[in-house]
């Protein structure tokens, strides 16, 4: 099965790849308010602690768990624990997948939306006016047709570049929208900062305000740091399976990191200085960038181009984590059940996209979860951010430590690093604790969503903070 199975070309080639999947609506739509409403630099501060404590060590064990058994999840945890039910690990992140991407490609469709819709012109009526262009964005989303449309053609896109392959669709499509995705978002960081009065957005997101962070933040910086670094349903570990034996893991992974983590902060510092300068509501929440970016893009000199970029930018980002994400279902029909990769991308990718369709009617015109209170398109969301993705990143760390053993996966980290000299005892003490740490702080988090759901209360408030 795997003598013919694909490989990424380059070292490059796979870091751009993990890192489109890991940079996307989370760094450049989330993050941004997010910091911006938790204590600014404190978020930034305790979101870092997460993304090293917990993040570094589930992405390190699902790259090398990918690259050992050469498998998408559902046979790689097959292969590692054989006759035992930690296969369903792997199912449940086929699972979160496609949960994630019928809300995912929905949003994806809005961005190509805005960015045409900046590039003709459009935002000029909306200038300095938020009430009118939260109207546009609400009629827009909660309109039968229109969005439907827009989602259906960047699913078609997502799935056009699925088809051509590992190297030759994934790999080069990333090689192409993340250097763009860098090189535009620096334009617009420089932009940002040379207008009158923008540095004080420097402010609002780098100045540490600890009155603002509250346990319930610290539990949102937890969850994002999961949902940021795609992890917790298998696609590391998707991507993982196309490495070959030479790749240096712990390399790799601080790249996907770092890139991760800077494209983040480019972002807040191009929105919040461009925010600040023009005297608009940075606390908009979670409509700062479909609402009010539009209303004072046409403020600034040269603001048709800026505008379009910004949107061109979300756009190809949610592009390479929708790629990302169907390509973990996609692997598994390949590697479990012999489809070729045409057939498993076009029927699953139809499938996702016609459930996203109700999610995107769940904005408007007809819900199928009104029965909860909730609109459908929430509910994927909450259902996979608060529940899917970090029960199945803390069951892959508990895999680690209790099946696989820290044994085993260092010998697959060490290879590819035999020119590095390392206390490779050190190494394995560390390994342990963070483990057991990020399994833990996890299982915490969990259980407070649970709390939270199930009693109405959720922990940090019953112990009266
Ligand atoms: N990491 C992506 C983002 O930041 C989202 C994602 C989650 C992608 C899970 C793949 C898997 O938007």
């Amino acid at each position: 099965m795997s003598d013919n199975r694909e490989q990424w070309g380059s070292k490059l080639g796979f870091i751009l790849a993990a890192s489109g999947s890991a940079v996307g609506l989370g760094n450049i739509w989330k993050y941004p308010h997010m910091a911006g409403q938790n204590g600014g630099a404190a978020f930034t501060i305790v979101y870092l602690v997460c993304i090293l404590i917990v993040g570094l060590p589930i992405l390190l064990g699902e790259l090398a768990v990918g690259r050992n058994t050469q498998l998408s999840p559902v046979g790689a945890f097959t292969r590692l624990a054989k006759g035992s039910n930690w296969k369903w690990v792997g199912f449940l992140g086929v699972a979160s997948a496609f949960v994630i991407l019928s809300f995912y490609g929905v949003v994806g469709g809005w961005t190509l939306r805005y960015t045409i819709y900046s590039l003709f012109g459009g935002f000029e009526s909306l200038s300095g006016n938020p009430d009118a262009s939260g109207e546009v964005f609400n009629n827009f989303i909660s309109s039968a047709i229109n969005p439907i449309i827009w989602q259906l053609v960047f699913m078609a896109v997502c799935m056009g570049i699925i088809i051509k392959g590992v190297k030759l669709g994934i790999e080069e499509g990333a090689k192409i929208m993340m250097p763009l995705i860098i090189i535009i978002l620096g334009v617009l960081v420089v932009r940002g900062l040379t207008l009158e009065g923008g540095s004080e957005g420097l402010n609002f997101l780098f100045k540490p305000k600890f009155s603002d962070l509250t346990p319930s933040s610290i539990v949102l910086a937890l969850g994002h740091a999961f949902f940021t670094l795609s992890l917790g349903m298998g696609t590391m570990i998707t991507y993982g399976s196309y490495l070959d034996k030479k790749q240096n893991l712990i390399n790799s992974a601080i790249w996907v990191i770092l890139l991760d983590t800077a494209i983040a902060m480019l972002a807040g510092t191009a929105i919040f200085t461009i925010v600040f300068a023009m005297g608009a509501d940075p606390s908009a929440g979670a409509g700062l960038i479909f609402v009010v970016l539009p209303t004072i893009f046409p403020q600034i000199g040269g603001g048709l181009v800026w505008g379009t970029l910004f949107f061109f930018i979300l756009f190809m980002a949610a592009l390479t984590s929708a790629i990302s994400i169907l390509e973990v279902i996609t692997a598994y029909f390949i590697d479990e059940k012999g489809w070729s990769r045409q057939k498993a991308t076009l029927l699953f990718g139809g499938v996702i996209t016609f459930v996203g369709v109700f999610c995107s009617l769940s904005m408007g015109s007809f819900n199928i979860t009104t029965a909860l209170d909730i609109s459908f398109f929430d509910f994927l969301d909450e259902l996979s951010s608060k529940y899917m993705l970090p029960i199945g990143g803390a069951l892959t760390g508990i895999f680690i430590l209790n099946k696989w053993g820290i044994g085993l996966f260092l010998d697959e980290i060490k290879i590819g690093m035999e020119h590095i000299n390392l206390d490779w005892n050190f190494v394995k003490n560390i390994s342990n604790i963070l483990f057991i740490v990020s399994a833990l702080i996890v299982c915490l988090i969990i259980f407070n969503e649970l709390t939270a759901l199930v009693l109405g209360i959720s922990l940090q408030e019953m112990a009266g903070l």
